[in-house]
């Protein structure tokens, strides 16, 4: 499904927490059999925060959140809504976004969680967007934060020496000006749920003594099947985004992929043309920090003064469902 926008939303603060706990290839190749060449080579994963015992999803929401408001030059009262995007909550029960309005003060304005794998970060863009444009809400902190560790099977080098752990935030608010979200393209796939996911703790196979011996709460993978349905899938995302913004593939300035593989993201920079300086990578630092890696990248750039007025920013993720969404979006 696609949409092009007349009015649009605008990002007007970002903000990002990682844990400083750093764990190398080197301290993984001392938990299992693997080493720095092959993580390397096969990921371009160098290092990956972990967050410590005492910190949860909402911890580094909040921490990121500060930092997005205060960029936003607002104070946690002024927002009216709070999504958060994430896949390794505090509790199913209540929500992330309800521990995070508590932490913030932000007073009782509703707060929610959505759960679309490493994709949620864009879906809630695309949620957002619609609460915005249709009136009934005007500021909306939307946060993608995981402690992805929590739920990572350390006894599957197949898998964690792919994750790590990150918070990251902005505000949105309506454009007054040509900036802002100016399409979007969102799908999902629910037959291939079962090439990534988490099979235990939820009611088909709910907690026990046995489903903890079997790992079954862990993320469980087939890391090639997820592999080429992400580098297909993310390559259509951003193409449809593109045309329902009546852009064409040379007028992207920045790729911002979802930071899962550089394998992926590389292919996924090729198959739309942008040449590598244009594609942002982070990967080696954090690892697939799941839905933070899309908004962590965009605070990087806007850090280092890469984003100006004008910079067109194609934004696009894939993950568990499967699903997969892009944004286009004017600076
Ligand atoms: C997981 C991934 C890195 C594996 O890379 P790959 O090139 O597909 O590797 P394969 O799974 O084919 O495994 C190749 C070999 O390396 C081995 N291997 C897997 N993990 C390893 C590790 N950490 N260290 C050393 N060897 C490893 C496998 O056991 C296999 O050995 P075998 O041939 O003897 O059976 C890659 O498939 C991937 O990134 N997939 C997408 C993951 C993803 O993005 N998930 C989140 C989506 S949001």
């Amino acid at each position: 499904m696609k949409k092009k926008n007349k009015r649009r939303i605008k990002i007007t603060g970002t903000g990002f927490y990682v844990p400083d706990k750093v764990l190398t290839n080197l301290d993984l190749e001392k938990i299992v059999d693997t080493s720095d060449e092959w993580i390397t080579s096969r990921t371009g994963i160098k290092e990956r925060r972990i967050a410590s015992d005492d910190q949860a999803t909402s911890d580094l929401s909040i921490e990121a959140s500060r930092m997005a408001l205060e960029n936003a030059g607002l104070k946690a009262k002024d927002i009216d809504l709070i999504i958060v995007a994430t896949s390794s909550p505090d509790t199913i029960l209540p929500s992330t976004g309800c521990w995070v309005q508590k932490g913030l003060g932000a007073g009782n304005i509703p707060a929610f969680d959505i759960s679309a794998g490493c994709t949620g970060w864009i879906y809630g863009m695309i949620v957002a967007e619609g609460l915005i444009l249709n009136g009934a809400h005007k500021r909306i902190l939307l946060i993608g934060s995981e402690v992805l560790t929590r739920i990572t099977n350390w006894k599957d080098r197949n898998t964690c020496v792919l994750f790590g752990d990150a918070g990251s935030a902005v505000v949105l608010e309506e454009s007054d000006d040509e900036s802002g979200m100016l399409s979007s393209y969102w799908g999902a796939d629910g037959n291939l749920g079962n090439l990534l996911y988490m099979p235990g703790g939820g009611t088909r196979i709910p907690a026990s003594a046995e489903s903890v011996t079997q790992d079954l709460h862990c993320i469980h993978m087939k890391g090639n099947d997820v592999f080429k349905h992400a580098v297909k899938r993310m390559g259509e995302a951003s193409l449809e985004a593109l045309k329902s913004a009546g852009l064409e593939k040379e007028d992207i300035d920045y790729l911002i992929p979802h930071q899962a593989n550089s394998r992926i993201i590389d292919a996924t920079g090729r198959r739309l043309k942008v040449p590598s300086e244009k594609v942002f990578t982070n990967i080696h630092k954090y690892g697939n920090v799941s839905v933070a890696s899309i908004p962590l990248g965009l605070h990087e750039l806007w850090e280092e003064g890469k984003l100006k007025k004008g910079t067109i920013v194609v934004m696009v993720a894939f993950g568990a469902g499967f699903t997969w969404a892009a944004v286009a979006y004017r600076w």
